[in-house]
């Protein structure tokens, strides 16, 4: 495990411990879905003190916990031609807003390069990270890309990089909601990686991406709508939909744990904003029940059948006793696990949804 010297000796040992008392507990509660809804609710409950008292911080993030430097750059790297595939084309312009970054400013630095003249970060969580080894991770970015005339001063640090404006601590949801009512029709770009499924309202943080983006702005959003091992780890993939709906938000809302808003509801929202002419929009599935991931841009009827079979017999299998929410779901939105939003506001556009 990385040791994070942005903390004192005492609180590793302590952070350390909380690490090894939440592996065993996912290790022998994640055995009993009843027992994990009880710790996911003690957990959620924790995290709202927290808000409440103003400590949203973690060291909790892969990238900057986890991943060595080279991988850490790869990760960066990785995500930022994500957004180029999807969104077919490597030309970036005008303001971006990348939602939940996790701490790093790697996927910023790529934008600016690619062309965006300025970047804005929103993570609800404020990410303590290591800012020697973060430091570490820009210098290989610089060595990869034409990025070290974004460094202004002496040395890295993520606070002190040209036209990137961090807003940590800020849910997207109110940044979001603000930036509607204040400065619609502002970034040309709104991007995303893995963080949506962990939004306490993506739908309506949806609708207003759209108010703020200009007409003509796009957004692209990487979703994952597994449970993060927190059931299937020791149980099927589709145990979490068992849950009853009136108990998730108080298992998920203030800890950012995934909220169960699946394919079906992204799609409803953006066909709307279509209809009324405001946006355009495609939706690439990225991954199926049972691992099955799909790299090529696929739409669900770009799937060939066989692919299909698997994950619909799964689905078909455990339907029954899913929340009643999702018995009603066809089962394809059930079966997929990951797919990308491709957005772009029509130029005409520019009132609000
Ligand atoms: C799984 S991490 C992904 C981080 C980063 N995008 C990456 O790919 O490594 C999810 C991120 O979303 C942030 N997040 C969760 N809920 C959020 C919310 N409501 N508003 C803004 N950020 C949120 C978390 O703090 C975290 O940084």
């Amino acid at each position: 495990m990385y040791l994070n010297s942005a903390f004192s000796n005492q609180r590793q040992t302590l952070l350390r411990l909380r690490r090894q008392i939440r592996r065993s507990a996912q290790r022998y509660i994640g055995r009993y879905p009843n027992a994990m809804v009880v710790t996911l609710l003690l957990y959620n409950l924790w995290w709202k003190l927290r808000h409440i008292a103003g400590r949203s911080t973690t060291e909790v993030n892969a990238l900057v916990s986890e991943f060595d430097t080279n991988e850490a750059c790869d990760y960066i790297e990785g995500n930022f031609a994500g957004y180029e595939l999807a969104a077919g084309t490597t030309q970036f312009s005008g303001r971006m807003l990348e939602i939940g970054p996790g701490g790093s400013a790697g996927g910023a630095l790529l934008a600016r390069e690619a062309g965006c003249e300025a970047v804005d970060l929103v993570d609800r969580f404020v990410v303590v990270a290591d800012e020697r080894r973060m430091s570490a991770v820009y210098q290989e970015l610089a060595r990869r890309h034409n990025v070290e005339q974004f460094r202004v001063g002496p040395s890295w640090s993520k606070f002190n990089l040209s036209e990137i404006s961090w807003f940590e601590g800020h849910s997207a949801e109110s940044f979001l909601s603000r930036c509607a009512r204040e400065s619609a029709n502002y970034y040309s770009w709104i991007v995303s990686t893995a963080v949506v499924q962990d939004l306490y309202n993506p739908l309506s943080a949806l609708r207003d991406m759209v108010t703020c983006l200009k007409p003509g702005g796009k957004m692209v959003h990487y979703i994952d709508t597994r449970d993060q091992g927190f059931f299937s780890q020791y149980n099927h993939e589709l145990t979490w939909l068992t849950i009853p709906s009136f108990l998730w938000p108080a298992l998920t809302r203030a800890s950012g744990a995934p909220n169960r808003v699946l394919l079906h509801r992204y799609e409803a929202v953006l066909a709307e904003l279509e209809r009324k002419g405001l946006i355009t929009y495609k939706i690439f599935i990225t991954g199926l029940l049972g691992n099955t991931s799909l790299d090529k841009r696929q739409t669900l009827d770009d799937i060939s059948e066989h692919l299909w079979a698997p994950p619909l017999a799964e689905v078909e299998a455990k339907k029954a006793g899913f929340a009643k929410e999702f018995r009603q779901v066809p089962s394809k939105y059930l079966a997929v696990t990951s797919f990308v939003l491709v957005v772009e506001k029509t130029s005409s556009s520019t009132s609000s949804n």
